[in-house]
């Protein structure tokens, strides 16, 4: 097999080319071919100077996290950087695209670094679970300094090029080519000696080094990596080079073997196969989508529009009332203008956003639209209602979609002529901040449709998951087993800033309870008074007009301007009265019981969600409680977590819960209790 690595000569410069689609990954070949490549060059008296450089896309974005997973191939990264370091003539980097990781400390090894304008270089191993391993904690803050390199390398977050170039990261900006930019640096720097190496550099500390750590120590919360990042920083300004690159090395390895960051390798991975179809034939086309339409200018609604007009594309926003829909455009303005106060976006980037927003108070408007979004109320009878109307004023081949978050989208979809171009498209509530978008694939939803549906999410920076149709989709129906286990907590002798705490301690941003205070109690009250269901607590709240935060009280009160949940007397003596007169005795249930109780029964759905074919794997499941409702990505996700603790346990724990409740739906699914009695996990399925 030819070497993903090309060397060529332009006179007394050597072009060291890395070809290793799609993102010039550092595997194996890779970096044997760039040792071969730097010895030749070393080698060879008619160079004077080389240049580094990729074909494709971009600068090598890191080192081959599918590699990760297997046991180390000599020669390593730090090999070919080590043999840099002991160059005889300077190397200069040529940046362009996204150098991250092991790219970026690649380059940070060479000499010099020229880049492109829109170049974006960062060290993002720390949303891996990991630190990087190839020098990035030493050099990195010997060429930009600590105060510079600690944000970098703790929040994983790329900086642009001219920020780099402020930094001395990067040494030039390319004006036009960047190959050629780097090719006339290398000459202009082939004599000068001796050449500049990050390692000779001493750190800058620009403040006092536990004040910089200070804000990522309060949010690491349960997780390593940060912890081992500041550390291996702090070797960086208290020992020798090559002893703080020793023990950088010591902690990735560390790291790299523990669950949080194969949980959070898993999530990666998932999250990037979630939108792959198994059967969708590869040669399907998309629609092309120039201009959007939502029906119903609510918070959902809004939300979604915006999500249209920061991709640049066009969006009617329609809803039938002249006042509602105002309201709706002052709630997007709003949104818009607390991104302009914090600095995040500029009033004339505003101006533009808002501009793309047509707005309009009859369904006709959304006649020019390649796709209409109906976000109104959720009720099936209206929704059909509107989507009979949309069969009447839309374009032909215009995709049809439904952000409803439980109703059957058959149902829906047969309401027009056209079920072929209909399918559901559940945005999560801030829809313009939320990442993840369910992709409801109807019975009749149009392979073209689909694909369509699916690249547009990614144009509007969604994460897409494709899931069936069936009540709740994925993640309401997991949701749903949930709320009904904490309920059922309450009862049995928890309170809900218990049940809240477990879950946080399990590394969840809010607890159930805080959650459902936030979102308003009423909604999920009427919808279970539409389903006919009863949850004995949340019912009872409501009846006496506690809907959360919104009235102050909820499963917790609320101080006067504060978002703070605190017990309330009222609210303790009601579960309790509540679980007397229900004959059940109360008991002191502890946190790790109350994690199980949560999980377990959700991961038994998740299970039933596999044997449908609501989702097509596990990784999909996982991808859509992490990124609709703030499952911790160290833990990887409800079925990742699931094979971690093995399910010969959870099937147990079940099968237990099935007898001390009564409820037959805590009986391990099929699916579980093959794979337990097999030994597999559902990654092996
Ligand atoms: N190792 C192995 N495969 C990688 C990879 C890596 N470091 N980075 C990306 N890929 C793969 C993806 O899995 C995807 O594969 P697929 O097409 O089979 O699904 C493909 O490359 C394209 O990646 P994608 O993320 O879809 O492209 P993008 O253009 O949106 O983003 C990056 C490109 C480089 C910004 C993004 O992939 C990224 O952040 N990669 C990780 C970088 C990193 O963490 N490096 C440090 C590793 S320690």
């Amino acid at each position: 097999m030819s070497s993903p690595v090309e060397f060529r000569k332009y006179g007394d410069v050597a072009l060291v080319i890395v070809d290793n689609p799609p993102v010039n990954a550092l595997r194996h070949a890779v970096r044997a071919g760039l040792l071969d490549a730097f010895t030749r060059a070393r080698g060879d008296e008619t160079i004077a100077a080389v240049v580094l450089g990729c074909a494709g896309r971009t600068f090598v974005a890191g080192a081959d996290i599918t590699e990760f997973d297997k046991p180390p191939q000599a020669p390593g990264l730090s090999d070919v950087i080590a043999f840099l370091d002991e160059m005889n003539k300077p190397v200069v980097a040529a940046l362009f695209g996204t150098p991250l990781g092991g790219g970026l400390e690649l380059a940070l090894g060479c000499h010099y670094r020229v880049a492109a304008p829109g170049t974006r270089l960062g060290l993002p191993e720390i949303k891996l679970g990991l630190i990087p391993r190839a020098g990035g904690t030493q050099r990195l803050p010997r060429l930009a300094g600590m105060a510079k390199a600690m944000p970098m390398i703790l929040s994983g977050d790329p900086i642009p090029a001219g920020d780099a170039l402020k930094s001395g990261i990067v040494d030039e900006i390319a004006d036009g080519d960047v190959i050629a930019a780097a090719i006339v640096f290398a000459r202009k720097v082939s004599a000068l000696r001796p050449l500049p190496r990050a390692r000779d550099k001493t750190v800058t500390l620009d403040g006092d080094f536990e004040t910089l750590a200070a804000p990522f120590v309060k949010r690491a919360r349960g997780l390593d990596a940060p912890f081992a990042a500041i550390e291996a920083l702090r070797c960086a300004i208290t020992l020798p080079i090559d002893e703080g690159l020793t023990r950088e090395r010591e902690s990735f390895m560390r790291l790299r073997a523990g669950d949080q960051s194969k949980a959070q390798r898993h999530i990666f991975f998932a999250e990037r196969e979630a939108p792959k179809v198994r059967d969708l034939p590869k040669d399907v086309s998309s629609r092309e989508i120039r201009r959007a339409a939502v029906i119903g200018a609510g918070t959902m609604g809004g939300g979604i529009a915006m999500c249209f007009a920061n991709a640049g594309i066009p969006v009617t926003l329609v809803e039938t009332g002249a006042d509602a829909l105002a309201r709706g455009v002052e709630k997007i303005a709003a949104n818009y203008g607390v991104a302009v106060e914090r600095g995040g976006m500029t009033e004339d980037e505003k101006q533009r956003r808002m501009a793309r927003i047509e707005r309009a108070t009859e369904i006709g408007a959304a006649s020019k639209a390649d796709i209409v979004i109906e976000a109104v109320f959720e009720d099936m009878d209206i929704k059909r209602e509107v989507f009979a109307k949309l069969d009447d004023v839309s374009k032909p081949g215009a995709l049809l979609a439904t952000n409803t978050s439980y109703l059957d989208v058959d149902a829906i979809s047969r309401a027009t002529g056209r079920t072929s171009d209909v399918l559901g498209l559940h945005f999560f509530s801030p829809a313009n901040v939320m990442r993840l978008l369910e992709v409801v694939r109807a019975k009749d939803t149009g392979p073209d449709v689909l694909a369509t549906a699916i690249a547009l999410a990614r144009k509007i920076g969604k994460v897409p998951v494709v899931v069936g149709n069936g009540h709740g989709f994925v993640g309401n129906r997991m949701l749903r087993v949930r709320s009904i286990e904490a309920e059922r907590l309450l009862l049995e002798g928890a309170l809900p800033s218990e049940v809240d705490r477990a879950m946080t301690e399990f590394g969840f941003a809010m607890g159930p309870f805080a959650v459902s205070d936030l979102a308003g109690l009423d909604i999920s009250w009427r919808m279970r008074k539409a389903q006919g269901a009863r949850a004995e607590i949340a019912d009872q709240l409501c009846e006496i007009g506690r809907f959360g935060q919104k009235t102050m009280k909820g499963f917790y009160r609320y101080e006067p301007g504060s978002r703070i949940p605190k017990d309330d007397a009222e609210v303790v003596a009601l579960i309790e009265a509540t679980s007397a007169r229900l004959n059940i005795a109360r008991r002191a249930i502890a946190p790790d019981e109350i994690v199980e109780r949560l999980m377990f029964p959700m991961i038994n759905e998740g299970a039933c969600i596999l044997e449908e074919g609501i989702a097509q794997r596990p990784g999909d499941i996982d991808v859509i409680w992490v990124y609709g409702y703030g499952f911790p990505a160290w833990r990887g996700g409800p079925m990742f977590y699931a094979d971690l603790i093995g399910l010969p346990r959870i099937r147990d724990r079940l099968t237990a819960f099935a007898a001390e409740t009564g409820d037959k739906r805590h009986e391990p699914a099929p699916l579980l209790a093959r794979l337990a009695s097999e030994g597999k996990g559902f990654s092996d399925r």
